[in-house]
């Protein structure tokens, strides 16, 4: 699916742009998503928010905007490409690869991905917690994050 869907934008490219290949993506039934999972595409942060499933508790909204203000760069979030399971695109969905239960040979399960099971630590919780101690209002709480009304 994943190399159908590329091979399809690469050829929609040369026909003539993304809104075509949105279409037909559209009209075949392929979320849109599948556009920009791995393909040569994913270049750009996204500018509307991202929505992370999988935890019972209620989807993830993520924002790249709001969030490139205080990351700075790409890199903080996106990490290089690892031997184990070399990227695709150089900012590859960390879905891809970081699933529920873990998918060798990747071993960083989802979760594990963006923090510990308490959500003390981990990569988007050290830096709100940072930031928290700055006066910022980051969330750190379970329900602040995970929200059932985000889908
Ligand atoms: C604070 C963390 C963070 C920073 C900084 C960040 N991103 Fe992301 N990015 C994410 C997360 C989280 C996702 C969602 C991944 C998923 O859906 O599995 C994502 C997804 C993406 C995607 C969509 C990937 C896909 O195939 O769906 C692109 C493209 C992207 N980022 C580009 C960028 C670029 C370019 C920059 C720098 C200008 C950047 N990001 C900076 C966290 C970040
Ligand atoms: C192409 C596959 C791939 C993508 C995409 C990917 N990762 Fe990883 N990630 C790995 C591999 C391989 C490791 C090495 C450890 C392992 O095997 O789990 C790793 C390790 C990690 C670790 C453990 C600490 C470390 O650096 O070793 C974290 C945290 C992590 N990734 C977060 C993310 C986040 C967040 C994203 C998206 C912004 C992301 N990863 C995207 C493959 C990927
Ligand atoms: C480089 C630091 C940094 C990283 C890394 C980071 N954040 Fe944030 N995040 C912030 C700050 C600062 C705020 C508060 C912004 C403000 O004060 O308006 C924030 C706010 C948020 C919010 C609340 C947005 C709102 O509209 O209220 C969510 C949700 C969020 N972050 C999710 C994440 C997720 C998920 C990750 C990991 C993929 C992550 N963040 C990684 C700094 C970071
Ligand atoms: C800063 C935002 C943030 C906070 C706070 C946070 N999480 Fe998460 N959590 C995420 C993101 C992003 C993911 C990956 C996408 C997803 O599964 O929704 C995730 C994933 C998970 C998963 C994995 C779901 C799966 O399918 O494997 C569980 C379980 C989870 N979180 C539980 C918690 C618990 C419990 C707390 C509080 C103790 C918490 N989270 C606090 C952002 C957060």
């Amino acid at each position: 699916m994943l190399k159908c869907a590329a091979i399809l934008a690469g050829g929609g490219a040369i026909l003539g742009g993304i809104v075509k290949v949105t279409r037909l993506l559209t009209l075949l039934g392929f979320p849109v998503l599948l556009l920009l999972s791995g393909s040569a595409l994913a270049q750009t942060a996204p500018t509307a928010p991202i929505l992370l499933m999988g935890a019972p508790m209620g989807a993830v909204k993520f924002d790249h905007t709001a969030h490139l203000k205080v990351a700075g760069k790409c890199e903080i979030c996106h990490h290089a490409s690892k031997p184990e399971k070399p990227l695709k695109a150089t900012q590859e969905a960390c879905t891809d690869c970081h699933t529920n239960p873990a998918t060798p040979p990747v071993t960083t399960k989802l979760q594990a991905a963006f923090h510990n099971p308490t959500a003390t630590a981990g990569l988007c919780i050290d830096c709100h917690k940072t930031q928290n101690s700055q006066g910022r209002a980051a969330p750190v709480k379970c329900a602040d994050c995970h929200k059932k009304n985000n889908g």
